[in-house]
């Protein structure tokens, strides 16, 4: 322990130094100025200094508020033989630890000492315990903004993950819509595009807890070029907001918000969202995490549209393919539209769902594609054929699948293709599939393919009438059919007399 004594006045040093030496301090320094004082403690550190309050120079008190301001930790004590309220308010103000009335006892020294002592000890326990709780502060401060970032990590995956997983603009539709709702908590969203035909207007895809609209409603803003008003008019048009109702949306925890979706730096949608859960409004967390869904997904709007832009084009490749092979023979023209039109309407009696019609729509009318590689004096032979010319006639599957390979479908579409002449008991081609080795859908256009096979005119015969039609398919049920897909079919080709044709748009 260091303790300086700074008095002018020689008995008082050397009576405190006795006093310190009494009491076991080894390092005891005895100054008679201020001015030393502070030169002194400049050298290192003092645990006590007792100093006296008049002195020539630099005073105790003015000594001490310097000292007070480099040296905190130093415990000063002011010594006076005339004590003042006055004085002592102003030296504890100035930092002192304690007062010392001259002349003092050497129990005096003591009690100050332990007094200091005990509030040192409880100044550093604070002291600590402050540090604790900043430090606990801290760690939850950046918990909660771990979790956050945690969070918010977790939604861009999960927002990437399904992004990939999407491949139909509804999906999609219903995802932003679905997605953003649970981002944010929010009660209403509605999700519009803007109207390619009207500038001021925007059609609605896809929305969730408004009360009334739904995709294809066209919500026309009635003006054009600024944002935020058109914002405000949508909010009003979509959300049956009032045209004073606080809503801008520009703002974070606002009551609503608005993102914009845009491609290639041209906007072409927003999504709005509204009334979250809770007391607290939309704030930047939730609209970092939207944009950024906003982004992906516009992406992917691009990439679909150019995907069916394509599709269409290599699909209306096809089709044209189909046409040229049904063109030769007058007696099969429309037969591909025909039986996927039975095919689909079958599928939904059986249950499917709207993929697999979707699927049928697409594949049913290319199932005899391969036809084109098929010599046409073969196709078109009136008289029975040959063993050779009937193994060139079931190489069309095979062909078919390989003239759609651009089209890249999955095995379901595939097989539609492929397997639309096996039977069920798995003596038909390619792949001698047995009963449900047989994919649905490929089962299913087998039944349509031959109902309206055994019903349309051929070169060499006439259909047959429906009724003779509905008796083959059902002596075959089990042979060369599938029983439920022929059970599924009946009611649907009972319907048809031998004039009628299904009309059903494809
Ligand atoms: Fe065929």
């Amino acid at each position: 322990m260091r303790v300086m004594i700074v008095d002018d006045d020689p008995m008082v040093g050397e009576t405190l130094g006795m006093f310190f030496e009494h009491l076991n301090f080894k390092n005891i320094t005895i100054l008679d100025r201020g001015e030393k004082a502070l030169t002194e403690i400049d050298r290192g550190h003092f645990d006590y200094i007792f100093m006296d309050l008049m002195m020539p120079g630099i005073g105790g008190l003015e000594t001490l508020k310097r000292i007070h301001e480099t040296h905190q930790l130093t415990n000063v004590i002011i010594m006076t033989g005339y004590p003042t309220m006055e004085t002592v308010i102003d030296a504890m103000r100035s930092g002192a630890s304690d007062f010392l009335v001259k002349p003092f006892r050497l129990q005096d020294i003591k009690i100050i000492l332990e007094r200091i002592s005990r509030l040192k000890i409880l100044m550093e326990n604070n002291w600590r315990l402050n540090q604790e709780l900043e430090q606990k502060q801290e760690v939850e401060k950046l918990n909660i903004e771990l979790q956050k970032r945690i969070r918010s990590q977790a939604l861009m995956y999960d927002i990437v993950d399904s992004l990939s997983r999407i491949n139909r603009t509804e999906e999609l539709h219903r995802f932003v819509i679905n997605k953003s709702i649970d981002i944010c908590q929010a009660k209403k969203a509605c999700f519009l595009i803007r109207d390619n035909d009207n500038s001021s207007s925007y059609i609605m895809l896809s929305q969730k807890g408004l009360d009334n609209g739904g995709p294809g409603k066209r919500i026309s803003t009635g003006m054009e070029k600024i944002e935020e008003n058109i914002n405000r008019r949508l909010f009003e048009r979509c959300f049956g907001l009032t045209p004073d109702t606080d809503h801008d949306s520009k703002l974070p925890n606002s009551n609503y918000i608005s993102i914009p979706f845009n491609i290639r730096n041209e906007p072409f949608g927003l999504l709005l969202l509204g009334e979250k859960t809770g007391n607290s409004g939309f704030d930047a967390d939730d609209q970092f995490i939207l944009r950024f869904m906003a982004e992906r997904t516009a992406l992917n709007i691009e990439n679909m549209a150019l995907y069916d832009n394509l599709m269409q084009n290599l699909m209306a490749s096809m089709m044209s393919l189909v046409g040229a092979i049904e063109a030769k023979d007058i007696y099969t023209r429309q037969h591909s539209s025909r039986v996927t039109n039975y095919a689909v309407e079958i599928a939904k009696i059986m249950g499917c769902a709207d993929d697999d019609l979707h699927r049928l729509r697409t594949c049913g009318p290319l199932h005899d594609i391969g036809k084109i590689g098929i010599d046409d004096s073969i196709l078109n032979k009136k008289t029975r054929l040959t063993d050779i010319e009937y193994d060139k006639i079931k190489t069309h599957p095979l062909i078919g699948v390989n003239i759609v390979s651009p089209l890249m479908l999955d095995n379901e579409e595939l097989a539609i293709i492929r397997n639309h002449h096996e039977r069920w008991d798995g003596r038909g081609y390619p792949d001698n599939l047995k009963a449900d080795e047989t994919p649905l859908l490929a089962r299913i256009l087998i039944v349509a393919d031959s109902f309206d096979a055994m019903s349309s005119d051929r070169a060499y015969r006439k259909g047959l009438p429906i009724d003779k039609c509905i008796e083959e398919l059902i002596q075959n049920k089990g042979t060369q059919f599938d029983p439920d897909v022929v059970d599924a079919s009946l009611s649907i080709f009972r319907e048809y007399s031998d004039q009628e044709r299904i009309s059903i748009a494809i």
